[in-house]
C-alpha cells in the first residue's frame, strides 16, 4: 500500500512530540467525490443517502452534505441526533433497523422524517399508536427478508432466517394487517440483500428479483403502489487488493436498463451507502511498541488493537498496510526488528483475538514506527471493543490534501 503523501507528513508531524502515537487520520474527499459521481451517473429517481454507521464522525456527515447527499439513512436515536446536528433536516432521515425502541420511534414520529422502515408487526402497531396519539401519519416503508441472497458477499442481510425485516412468505398474513394501519402512509419496499458486494451482476441480479416481488405485491394488492424501492447498502471494497473493483458505472446503467425494462420510470429508488463511501477516507495509525520472535515467528505488538480498529480480526481479513519508519533511537543493542519478513500484528489486549494483521510481509519495521492500515474509513472506531481493557481511545484527526 502506499501512503498518501499528506497522511504520512500528518504521522510524522503527529510523531514530533514524542508522545505514543495511536490514531485515525480522516481525509473525506473521496467521500465527497463519490456522491457527487454517483449523482453524476445514476438513473432518474436514484437517491444516495449516508449510510452513517460507516462512520459518524461529524466530517463525514458534513462531507455527505457539501457533496449532495440525499440524506442520512440513521440505525438509531443516537445517529438521528448526530445527523440533525451535523444540519440535516429529520425529513431527510430515512430509519432502518431491528429493535427500534418506543423512545426512538417517538422521536422519529414527533419530528417526522422521511421513512421508517418497518421491521416487524410489533413496530408497525407502535408507530401506529404513536402517530394515533398524535393525530398524524407517517411515511413507512416495509422490510422484508426475500428468500434470496448473495452466497459469496461478506455479510447477507436476507435470505434464510433472519432478524431484519418480515420473511417473504409471511407477507399474505402481515401485509393486511400494516395495510389495515390508518397512520401508517406505505410506500413501499426495503429488500438489503448484502454487504461488501463487488460483482456488480450479484447486486443486478438482486435489484431484478425485487423488481419482481414488487411487481407481484401490486398484482396482488391493487389498492398499493411501490413509489420508493429501497435497496440498502452494498456497494463493495477490495479490501485484499485483488484488483476487482465494485464498478458504479455498470451498476448504474444496469439499473438503468432494469427500470426501463420494468416500466418502473416514475418512482423513487434509494441507495444507503455506507462502506464504498467512506473505506477510502481512513487510515488507522498505531505504533509499533514492541517486537519479538516467538517459536521462529514475529510479533508485532501495537498500540492499538480490536479495541480500535476490529474489522480485520472480525473478519479475518488483512486490511492493505504499509509502514512509516522514523528512525527512533534503540532501547536497546540487539533489539528485534522486522526485515522482509512475513509476520503477525497484534494489539495490547489480553486475548489472542486482539489480531491486526498475519502473515503479513514487511521490508522494515523497528519499535518506534507506524503500522498504518488502509481503507480503514468505514466500520473502524465505532465497530471496536472500545470499552476492552479501558485503554484511552484513537485520537481522530482530519485532513485535508492541500497539494
Ligand atoms: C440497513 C442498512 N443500510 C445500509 C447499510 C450500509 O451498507 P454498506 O456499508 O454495505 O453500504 C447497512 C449496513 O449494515 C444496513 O444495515
Amino acid at each position: 500500500m502506499q501512503i498518501p503523501s499528506h497522511i504520512e507528513q500528518t504521522i510524522r508531524r503527529q510523531c514530533q512530540n514524542g508522545s505514543t502515537f495511536n490514531a485515525y487520520i480522516y481525509d473525506t474527499s473521496p467521500l465527497i467525490k463519490r456522491i457527487k459521481y454517483l449523482n453524476q451517473i445514476m438513473p432518474q429517481g436514484v437517491e444516495v443517502f449516508y449510510a452513517m454507521k460507516a462512520n459518524p464522525h461529524p466530517a463525514f456527515l458534513d462531507a455527505a452534505q457539501k457533496a449532495g447527499a440525499t440524506g442520512i439513512e440513521i440505525a438509531s436515536l443516537g445517529e438521528a441526533k448526530k445527523a440533525v446536528d451535523a444540519g440535516f433536516l429529520p425529513s431527510q432521515l430515512i430509519y432502518t433497523g431491528p429493535g427500534k425502541s418506543p423512545e426512538e420511534l417517538a422521536w422519529c414520529v414527533d419530528n417526522r422524517i422521511r421513512t421508517i422502515h418497518i421491521e416487524s408487526l410489533a413496530e408497525a402497531h407502535r408507530i401506529q399508536n404513536l402517530c394515533d396519539a398524535a393525530n398524524q401519519t407517517q411515511d413507512v416503508l416495509l422490510r422484508i427478508n426475500a428468500n434470496f441472497d448473495i452466497h459469496d458477499a461478506q455479510t447477507t442481510f436476507s435470505g434464510g432466517s433472519k432478524k431484519f425485516g418480515i420473511d417473504e412468505e409471511q407477507l399474505d398474513i402481515a401485509l393486511p394487517q400494516i395495510l389495515a394501519l390508518d397512520k401508517l402512509r406505505f410506500r413501499g419496499l426495503h429488500v438489503y440483500a448484502a454487504s461488501g458486494v463487488l460483482n456488480v451482476d450479484d447486486l443486478l441480479h438482486n435489484c431484478k428479483l425485487v423488481f419482481d416481488l414488487t411487481k407481484r405485491i401490486e398484482a396482488q394488492y391493487h389498492n398499493i403502489v411501490c413509489d420508493i424501492i429501497d435497496f440498502g447498502g452494498g456497494f463493495g471494497i477490495d479490501y485484499e487488493e485483488t484488483g476487482h473493483n465494485f464498478d458504479p458505472q455498470a451498476y448504474a446503467s444496469g439499473l438503468g436498463d432494469m427500470i426501463r425494462q420494468y416500466g418502473f420510470e416514475n418512482r423513487q429508488f434509494v441507495l444507503e451507502l455506507g462502506r464504498w463511501l467512506a473505506a477510502e477516507c481512513g487510515w488507522f495509525c498505531t505504533e509499533i511498541i514492541d517486537i519479538k520472535t516467538s517459536r521462529s515467528k514475529k510479533q508485532v505488538i501495537c498500540a492499538g488493537g480490536i479495541n480500535h480498529f476490529r474489522r480485520p480480526a472480525a473478519l479475518s481479513i488483512n486490511h492493505p498496510m504499509a509502514i512509516v519508519n522514523l528512525g527512533r533511537t534503540k532501547l536497546f543493542e540487539n533489539q528485534e526488528s522486522i526485515h522482509q519478513e512475513k509476520v503477525y500484528f497484534g494489539g495490547p489486549l489480553c486475548t489472542s483475538a486482539d489480531k491486526l494483521a498475519n502473515d503479513v510481509w514487511i521490508e522494515e519495521a523497528h519499535i518506534g514506527d507506524i503500522a498504518v492500515f488502509g481503507l480503514a474509513g468505514a466500520y473502524g472506531l465505532t465497530m471496536s471493543n472500545t470499552g476492552f481493557l479501558s485503554h484511552a481511545l484513537p485520537k481522530e484527526i482530519v485532513v485535508t490534501n492541500t497539494e
